[in-house]
């Protein structure tokens, strides 16, 4: 009767400390609050659509097709950062700036945004060119036909740190 009673008591505890640090983990991954994020971190870039005909018309910002096209690969971007595990909190915005003859080259712009006091580990490791760069770069090895339209060539991707 002792023993078994033990057993529950040892099995009760076991459990409730489990409970207990699935709670705490689960706090530490979602409590964090955006407006201390006060710290800009901005990338830019090119990649190649070879897929896609290059016109005058993509170089008229105004231009319905130069609209569609940006609007198009500036939702696929944003979608994939804010989908990172790792960089989803920090991603703020990807913007399209211009077109380029070459079949089509885009030009891009990433913004990020972090804690004031976390920004030196962040620069170093998780927001570093080489993060967010293979992070885009993982993202279109996995694309899955190479004659879509909105094939993006993986081995065009450039990207620097920049304003
Ligand atoms: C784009 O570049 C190609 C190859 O250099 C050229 O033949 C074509 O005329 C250019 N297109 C435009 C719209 O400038
Ligand atoms: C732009 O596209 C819309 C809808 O596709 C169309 O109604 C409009 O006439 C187009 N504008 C130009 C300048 O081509
Ligand atoms: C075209 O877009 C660029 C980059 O966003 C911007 O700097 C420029 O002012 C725009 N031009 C027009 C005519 O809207
Ligand atoms: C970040 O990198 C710089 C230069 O490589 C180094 O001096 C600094 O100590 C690093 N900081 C952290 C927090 O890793």
């Amino acid at each position: 009767m002792v023993i078994i009673f033990i057993l529950i008591v040892v099995i009760a505890v076991i459990f409730t400390s489990l409970a207990i640090c699935a709670a705490i983990h689960q706090d530490e991954d979602d409590i964090f609050d955006p407006s201390s994020f006060t710290v800009i971190q901005n990338f830019r870039g090119s990649f190649q659509m070879p897929n896609q005909v290059f016109t005058e018309e993509l170089t008229t910002n105004s231009s319905n097709k130069s609209q569609t096209l940006a609007t198009e690969l500036g939702a696929k971007l944003s979608d994939l950062y804010k989908t990172s595990s790792a960089l989803g909190r920090y991603f703020i915005n990807a913007e399209i700036r211009a077109f380029r003859n070459g079949s089509v080259i885009a030009d891009y712009k990433l913004t990020f945004h972090m804690p004031e006091e976390e920004k030196d580990p962040l620069r170093n490791f998780t927001l570093s060119r080489e993060m967010v760069y293979n992070v885009f770069r993982q993202f279109l090895y996995d694309q899955e036909s190479e004659s879509d339209p909105m094939f993006i060539d993986p081995a065009s991707l450039k990207m620097v740190l920049g304003n």
